[in-house]
């Protein structure tokens, strides 16, 4: 069993952190689950990447506040620079309901998991209740465990082409972490 924290258990900077995804979590647009999300990414300067779910009157297409925050880390440059991730939800409707604690979905696992194969770091992630009265604190490896990954596509293919979009220089900036 985890152990559930407190925000008083908490270094400063993952207050800020798990405070920053709540606050996202206001601004999600979720009218079809009734289900908000917020995010927060930050990197090992400091800087933090905030994103909430944005769903879809399609609904297959709605996208989760972690690709949100990891979307807008990667647009300044920091998707390879990141320690921490903060994910808060919570239901509001047809009813508030904030006790119950959000961690993130498969698929954010892996884009957390990429994320993390890139720095070198095993991102921490803070999930937490939307009442922010409890608080996991996990590994992405332990999220995530014998994840697949940039690392696993190296040795058949490490010259693999730039994705379009992708200058020369960070391409190879991430590739040669790999
Ligand atoms: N959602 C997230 O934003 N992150 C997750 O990790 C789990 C699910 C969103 C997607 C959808 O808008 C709503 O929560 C209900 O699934």
């Amino acid at each position: 069993m985890k152990k559930i924290l407190r925000l008083n258990d908490l270094a400063k900077k993952d207050v800020d952190l798990v405070i920053a995804a709540r606050k996202a979590a206001d601004n999600a647009y979720a009218p079809y689950s009734g289900f908000a999300v917020g995010a927060a990414a930050r990197t090992t300067e400091g800087a933090i990447h905030i994103g909430a779910n944005l769903e879809n009157a399609s609904y297959g297409l709605a996208l989760c506040a972690e690709v949100s925050a990891l979307t807008a880390a990667n647009t300044s440059g920091d998707f390879d620079r990141l320690e921490a991730i903060a994910v808060v939800g919570f239901n509001f409707f047809p009813e508030m309901h904030l006790s119950e604690i959000v961690t993130p979905c498969g698929r954010c696992r892996q884009l957390i998991s990429e994320s993390a194969q890139l720095s070198g770091t095993d991102i921490i992630v803070f999930a937490g209740s939307g009442d922010l009265e409890r608080i996991e604190q996990h590994k992405i490896s332990e999220l995530l465990p014998h994840a697949f990954g940039p690392q696993s596509l190296q040795s058949s293919n490490p010259t693999k082409p730039t994705t379009a979009g992708r200058t020369a220089e960070n391409h190879k900036r991430h590739v040669s972490k790999r």
